[in-house]
């Protein structure tokens, strides 16, 4: 377990940012009174809603309701979790991190970790300094550019090359002060079979580092050079430090792409990310070779709504895709599936040079199928359809699949389909397709509605938006307010986390930003507009009687609603306050 940050320190690393600059890197601020304003960055828009708040390090759309401070804003944008987000800015703002009281044993394996770290930094350094300048990777340098793939990719990678010598990383990490176990522990060398030396692990061979999301080398594939060099890539081994199921090649490159258009390019290999983001599509990654996994499914499902899978179309390719669907089945991520041109991969698509071919890859991309419609088309190409015992057999295998999907013109079409090729009767196909339903769902649940996406701009209601304005005036004028939060309670508000928050403001009135829970981010972002709502709006004592007012006839309202709709009258007692209530609200409008 990594160890907390000290909340002191946390607060420091926000007092050293500047949050201006860190948004800017999104969209343009202009200064507007004490605040920055531009383009949400987060949603689509043509008129600025986005406002920034320096002093307070608070952002906050009045668009679409995103909000929080700059560590949720860096989390958000560049798809980071928040221990390595306070990292980032610490490093960038030069802030000290301490953390809670570690255990020495855990400081001691952080410690084991950082220099591990470091060890493959310089030793992916060095492999890339030798790729560009030696004169004995000349070869592989021709090799590499003979593919297609420029030298501006490459560096943006750090691709590299590691020589053809035998001890040439050992003893430049021994002298860098490193020990045998470290760098044998950082898989950069192999015990030889009798036991007594060590030799480097990857010789003469064109070396990709792999790196974590935050860019920190993990380890290394490294491809053969000569066609007849076995086996084709050599990769570091699996260890502690380094599981090839939890990583994704490129995504250091392509979070903020995917986390910008909510999409993933999900290819097979390095040369096939290098081929795509020197191609400009910037937000492929890969999962080197094997079939997609739950980790690379989080990982991905942490920045995209979606992801495409570009996966080689042979058999292989086509199960791994369908692996990927029970891999995704209960996860957010929605998965479709571009279709290759046979034996092709995006490397050999897009670093040709044929500029037809990269086209057609890229309406590839554009043109994916969701993969329940490539499961079952795959399903109908694969069908006897010569018999009917053969037809009866392929519907047999579509109609779970299609079962599956949620109910939509897709899968409207997809029945459709079923019933042409397999020469069927559309209501056979639906009848099938309804029975398969009803024996699916009998047993399962219906799945959570995910929570902490950034959602589309959906206006406030008139009463969502008074609550709003009632806790913002409670905050700006706190003499008033302290009385309103005792008094309103949870019936009031017409939504939970609008309730939350009153309760939060009731004890954290004067600093309502402060100490909130980061991993409730609906409460966040609702609080900080309350905030931001609470500089920019006036507020007077009346208005916020008259709001008040307006809660509370609201509040009756639906007691008397709840009455009514078990079919009762409403007691005389709750029509009485709310004619009485009508008629004070008037009276302040007067
Ligand atoms: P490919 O064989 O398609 O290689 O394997 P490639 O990366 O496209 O290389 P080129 O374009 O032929 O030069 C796809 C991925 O599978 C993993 C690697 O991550 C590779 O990028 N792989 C493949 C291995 O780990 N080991 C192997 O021996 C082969
Ligand atoms: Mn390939």
């Amino acid at each position: 377990m990594m160890s907390r940050f000290r909340q002191e320190s946390v607060e420091r690393v926000k007092e050293a940012t500047d949050i201006v600059e860190v948004v800017s890197a999104y969209t343009d601020l202009r200064r507007s009174g004490a605040r920055f304003t531009g383009l949400c960055p987060f949603h689509d828009e043509r008129t600025p809603s986005f406002s920034v708040d320096p002093q307070e390090k608070l952002y906050h759309c009045f668009g679409c309701e995103v909000g929080g401070d700059v560590i949720r804003f860096v989390e958000e944008k560049e798809g980071l979790p928040f221990a390595d987000a306070v990292e980032t800015l610490a490093e960038r703002y030069g802030v000290e991190l301490e953390r809670e009281q570690e255990d020495p044993r855990a400081e001691e394996l952080r410690k084991k970790r950082a220099r591990l770290s470091e060890l493959l930094e310089r030793t992916a350094g060095f492999y890339a300094t030798f790729l560009r300048e030696a004169p004995q990777a000349a070869r592989a340098r021709e090799y590499l550019a003979a593919r297609g793939l420029g030298e501006e990719v490459l560096e943006e990678f750090g691709v590299g090359c590691a020589p053809g010598t035998w001890h040439t990383v050992l003893t430049r990490g021994q002298q860098a002060g490193y020990s045998m176990g470290e760098i044998e522990a950082a898989g950069l060398i192999l015990r030889s079979q009798k036991g007594s030396g060590h030799y480097d692990r990857f010789r003469s061979r064109i070396v990709f580092p792999i790196r974590d999301a935050r860019g920190r080398v993990q380890g290394f594939g490294a491809r053969a050079l000569l066609p007849d060099q076995q086996p084709k890539y050599v990769n570091s081994p699996e260890s502690e430090h380094y599981r090839k199921r939890r990583t994704l090649y490129g995504i250091e490159r392509a979070r903020r792409e995917i986390a910008k258009a909510g999409r993933a390019v999900v290819v097979e290999g390095y040369t096939d990310v290098l081929a795509c983001h020197q191609a400009q599509i910037r937000d492929a990654v890969a999962v080197m070779g094997t079939a997609i996994t739950p980790e690379q499914v989080k990982l991905l499902s942490a920045y995209a709504e979606e992801a495409v899978l570009a996966l080689d179309a042979d058999r292989a390719g086509r199960e791994a895709m369908l692996r990927a669907q029970g891999v995704a089945s209960g996860k957010r991520l929605r998965l479709r599936v571009a279709r290759m041109p046979a034996g092709k991969d995006p490397a050999d698509l897009l670093a040709g040079g044929d500029g037809a071919s990269a086209t057609a890859f890229r309406e590839a991309i554009e043109a994916a199928e969701d993969l329940p419609v490539f499961h079952v088309r795959m399903l109908l190409d694969d069908a006897d359809t010569s018999s009917p015992s053969g037809r009866d057999r392929g519907l047999d295998e579509v109609v779970g699949v299609i079962a599956a999907m949620p109910d939509s013109i897709t899968r409207e079409e997809l029945m459709r389909e079923v019933g042409d090729r397999l020469d069927a009767d559309p209501g056979l196909v639906s009848r099938r397709v309804a029975g398969a339903r009803r024996t699916e769902t009998a047993g399962s649940s219906t799945p959570e509605a995910e929570p902490g996406r950034v959602a589309a701009p959906r206006p406030l209601s008139g009463r969502a938006q008074r609550e709003m304005y009632l806790l913002a005036m409670c905050v700006r004028l706190p003499a008033e307010g302290r009385g309103y939060v005792e008094r309103l309670a949870d019936e009031h508000f017409s939504s939970p986390v609008a309730a939350r928050a009153r309760a939060w403001l009731r004890d954290h009135l004067d600093e309502p930003t402060q100490g909130l829970s980061r991993d409730d981010h609906e409460l966040v972002a609702y609080v900080t507009q309350v905030k931001m709502y609470s500089e920019r709006e006036p507020a007077s004592p009346e208005a916020m009687e008259l709001n008040f007012l307006e809660l509370e006839k609201a509040r009756l309202d639906d007691q008397i609603a709840a009455v009514e709709a078990n079919g009762g009258e409403p007691p005389v007692e709750l029509q009485r306050r709310r004619a009485e209530l009508t008629e004070r609200i008037a009276r302040a409008h007067s």
